[in-house]
């Protein structure tokens, strides 16, 4: 693997509690990571939003940050940044992603109206349903099975959207892509699929809208695994492929590199007077849309910064290292590995632990008390209530841009060395506390006795 095509310049202290303090930790967290202060983590993969570095040119672009209310220079260069990355008219910046979809989704979306996409984010669909509407997922067929190697499991499913268009084209205002597929795992979507997607859609008068939050490592897939596309310019990538869309929502808190920022981009004027109306009633007035100047140069600093090839190149390499790593020791992952982070499999790392004693949950507290590490479940703790059918048990291992390096990586590895050896005696958890929804963040919980020794594995 290439080194780290950067050198660091401003370092930020870390630290790893005594075994002793970790476990006092989790006993004050009441078993929830999220409530674990940063500063007694470590190595902290709870996820890659805006937790990235800054490189020396944002910095550069924070100092020279025009604070100015109305015509500010740092929006002038951010829309420029906007436009020539993404190439739509209209740009109306917002301070972060889901107050994109917020805007964007008020202004096209009534009540009963049904939006498919390849995988809704968490904050879409809830944006979608907060309005009474559907959010359908259609991924491609191959995403559900964790082991298949399809290289764009990103993909929409063609076939699903066109029995959907035509028979309820009326009530589809548009057609959500996300990429890459976060839900399903950091997975891209292929050229071919965007373009036959385009296509489709055209045909059903229907446009198409991008969740672009990951754009830069989807384009890097394209260009990676896409025969036609290994000589062309990632630049030149991301231009053609929003060509092929009507707008975009981006949380610029991912690819754009910065900590804070987002953005609607569209084409049509109609629409985007009715966005732009809708963002000084909840955003602010238009030349800065609920950033600071700082923010904005930063955000278009990162635009810039982010289709460069060395970067994306070890970014996605970095996560492969982990992955494999994993993979090598008996780690079950999701395959492919995917641009952002590493999903690990704890249904099959801890069989012994049942669905609703939440055995990807037990894993995150077990990586914390192991070795301060922090990660987020994404199963049963997360979607298992309800009328919900249960998920796969599977932990996200999300790798923050430009933070952490090899060495970093090895030490998680070496950790999960550890906790594979001990993974028998690793506990279930109960909820003893619960919110009526997105009862993960703030749930509190207790570890009970497992069977584990009984079961044998
Ligand atoms: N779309 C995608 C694909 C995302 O992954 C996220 C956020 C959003 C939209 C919302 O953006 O946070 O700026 O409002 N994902 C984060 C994550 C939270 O950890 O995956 P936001």
């Amino acid at each position: 693997m290439h080194p780290e095509p950067y050198r660091i310049k401003v370092v930020e202290a870390i630290h790893l509690l005594s075994p002793e303090l970790r476990e006092a930790r989790l006993q004050d967290a009441h078993f929830n990571l999220f409530k674990v202060i940063a500063k007694h983590v470590y190595i902290d993969l709870l996820t890659d939003s805006g937790t990235g570095s800054q490189s020396d040119t944002q910095w550069a672009g924070i100092v020279r940050g025009d604070e100015s209310y109305a015509g500010s220079r740092s929006y002038i260069r951010f829309e420029a940044a906007v436009k020539s990355l993404f190439g739509y008219k209209n740009v109306i910046a917002v301070h972060q992603g889901r107050a994109a979809e917020h805007l964007l989704f008020g202004t096209l979306i009534k009540a009963d109206m049904i939006i498919p996409s390849n995988t809704h984010f968490d904050t879409t669909r809830a944006n979608i349903e907060a309005l009474g509407a559907r959010a359908v997922d259609i991924p491609t067929p191959e995403a559900a099975d964790i082991n298949d190697p399809f290289q764009f499991k990103g993909n929409i499913d063609l076939k699903a959207l066109e029995k959907l268009l035509s028979k309820e084209g009326a009530h589809v205002p548009f057609v959500m892509m996300t990429i890459t597929n976060n839900s399903v795992g950091g997975q891209p979507a292929s050229m071919a699929n965007i373009k036959a997607l385009h296509e489709l859609a055209r045909r059903y008068d229907t446009p198409v809208y991008f969740d672009a939050a990951r754009f830069a490592e989807n384009c890097y897939f394209i260009k990676s695994r896409e025969k036609a596309y290994a000589e062309v310019s990632l630049i030149d990538i991301a231009r053609e492929l929003f060509s092929l869309g009507d707008g975009c929502v981006v949380s610029l808190k991912k690819d754009g590199l910065a900590n804070m920022g987002g953005v609607v981009a569209l084409n049509s004027d109609a629409v985007a007077e009715e966005v732009r109306n809708r963002a000084i009633l909840y955003e602010g007035y238009v030349t800065y849309g609920g950033m600071s100047g700082r923010d904005l140069e930063a955000a278009a600093a990162g635009m810039e910064e982010v289709l460069n090839f060395e970067y994306l190149r070890h970014r996605v390499a970095q996560v492969g290292y982990l992955g494999k790593g994993l993979e090598k020791i008996g780690i079950p992952t999701v395959k492919p590995w995917g641009g952002h982070a590493v999903s690990v499999d704890a249904g099959k790392l801890l069989p012994h632990i049942r669905p609703e004693n939440f055995p990807g949950h037990a894993l995150v507290v077990e990586l914390y008390r192991e070795g301060g590490i922090r990660c987020v479940e994404i199963g049963s703790l997360m979607f298992g209530h309800g009328d919900n059918a249960p998920p796969l048990e599977l932990v996200r291992l999300a790798i923050p841009r430009r933070v952490y390096t090899q060495s970093h990586l090895d030490y998680v590895i070496e950790v999960f060395g550890r906790v594979y050896k001990n993974r028998h005696r690793i506990k279930g958890l109960e909820i003893t506390k619960q919110a009526p929804f997105l009862r993960h963040f703030t749930a509190e919980l207790r570890e009970i006795d497992s069977k584990a020794e009984a079961v044998g594995v």
